[in-house]
């Protein structure tokens, strides 16, 4: 991610067979997140975490991992391995950015935490919030019975989903959509979760829970929507920040997909390039691929989204600008999520961090999509207003840009 570069893995850090040849070998694999590089600055004593005795190290390990408390998620659905603790009384509270996600309820026993590693996906850890003069990130794979399945596409990494819960937060398993991303239509979102922000007429299941609030939203539809505070749910003066913003959200179910898509492609073309020395197998997966990179299938907005403008402002400042002031971390929100329809995890080192040979084949695809060389249907529907701007963005900040993209045509 950005600032964090110097961190980003070696080839030799990590020889690892796919995934889903077993997890022994991520188990072993030593892992290369921002977590564990945390973990070395705390133990050479370079950090001391500061605790504190209403959000123990929470606060401490946001400002070290370079986490905004703007980026606060709230989720009442009953899942994590603290389960027990989590209700729409006492969500738990999520904070992310680009390769680092925590998970905080208060007075619970520990942080749960996730860092990205280039390679492996996501990495899990817990970290004890009892006050201690060494605290240790501690890596549970127990974690991965949830963060490895069909719905993180058989990786490591983040999960999002949106189910109907009861009024306790149970979830209720037949109802939901358990891989929620960029594409999900906005009246499936959010079951589950607390929605602060303004979405216009627009439906959705955030900030609804038990069979009566569900009932209710039926007849008069966004009686729970359109929210700019959470008082009236639960006492929020027991974390951080108040929201539980719909702009982060989003960000968040467009990254999660985005991340585990990257872990992915990685594994499948390393396995490709040793088995066959070619990637010709992997041509839906890199076409796939590239329609979620530039959001082709993305549910449309009927109104504009409005969350907290600090979280706009903290996301955007991260952004590469060119010489025009263009990012790909620039907000629209009256369409479409972004501006400039490329994720921004074209910058992550998960990216670069891809065979040589799949980027070339990326690139190429890319240059040839962005210029309308390509002609078939699956890209057709981005104005070519669109390709230019990202085109003439991507060839002024992304380092690793092939020559051919900087000739005039
Ligand atoms: C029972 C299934 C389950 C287990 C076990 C579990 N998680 Fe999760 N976790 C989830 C789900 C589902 C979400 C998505 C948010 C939600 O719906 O609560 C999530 C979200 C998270 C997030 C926020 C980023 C994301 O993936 O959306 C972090 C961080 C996280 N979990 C860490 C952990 C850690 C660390 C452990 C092990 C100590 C763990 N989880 C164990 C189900 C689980």
């Amino acid at each position: 991610m950005n600032g964090i570069r110097a961190f980003g893995a070696t080839p030799s850090d990590v020889a690892l067979d796919p995934f889903d040849e077993g997890t022994s070998n991520y188990s072993k694999a030593k892992d290369n997140s921002p977590i564990a590089h945390l973990q070395h600055r705390i133990d050479r004593g370079e950090v001391k975490l500061r605790h504190d005795d209403q959000f123990g190290y929470l606060l401490s390990l946001l400002e070290e991992l370079g986490v905004s408390t703007h980026s606060q998620l709230l989720v009442y659905s009953k899942t994590s391995l603290q389960r027990e603790r989590i209700t729409p009384k006492t969500p738990r509270a999520l904070y992310f950015n680009d390769e680092v996600y925590l998970g905080f309820i208060p007075g619970a026993p520990f942080i749960e935490v996730s860092g990205m590693d280039p390679k492996l996906g996501g990495v899990f850890y817990s970290i004890d919030q009892g006050k201690t003069g060494r605290p240790r990130f501690v890596r549970t794979d127990q974690c991965l019975e949830c963060h490895t399945s069909t719905k993180t596409l058989g990786v490591s990494g983040p999960l999002v989903r949106s189910f109907v819960t009861d009024a306790d937060g149970v979830v209720d398993m037949a109802s939901g959509i358990s891989l929620v991303n960029h594409r999900t239509p906005l009246s499936e979102r959010w079951g589950g979760w607390y929605v602060t922000g303004t979405h216009g007429a627009q439906t959705h299941r955030g900030n609804l829970s038990g069979r009566e609030a569900f009932a209710r939203h039926e007849k008069e539809p966004n009686y729970l929507g359109n929210q700019m505070d959470l008082k009236r749910f639960f006492d929020v003066s027991r974390y951080p920040a108040a929201a539980s913003d719909i702009v982060a959200l989003m960000t968040l179910e467009h990254q999660a997909h985005m991340q585990n898509f990257l872990t992915r492609l990685n594994q499948d073309s390393t396995a490709a390039l040793r088995q066959f020395g070619h990637l010709n197998h992997m041509k839906s997966e890199i076409e796939g691929f590239l329609k979620y990179l530039l959001f082709t299938e993305e549910a449309p907005l009927s109104a504009p989204i409005q969350g907290s403008a600090a979280f706009v402002r903290q996301f955007e400042a991260l952004g590469f600008k060119d010489t025009k002031g263009r990012s790909l971390r620039q907000f629209d929100l009256e369409r479409r999520l972004f501006k400039y329809p490329c994720s921004y995890l074209i910058y992550s080192d998960a990216f670069d961090a891809l065979p040589e040979q799949l980027k070339e084949t990326l690139y190429r695809r890319l240059w040839d999509i962005l210029t309308s060389r390509d002609t078939g249907p699956a890209f057709a529907g981005i104005p070519s207003e669109t390709k230019q701007a990202i085109r003439e963005i991507l060839t002024e900040t992304k380092k690793d840009i092939r020559s051919y993209w900087k000739q005039k045509d």
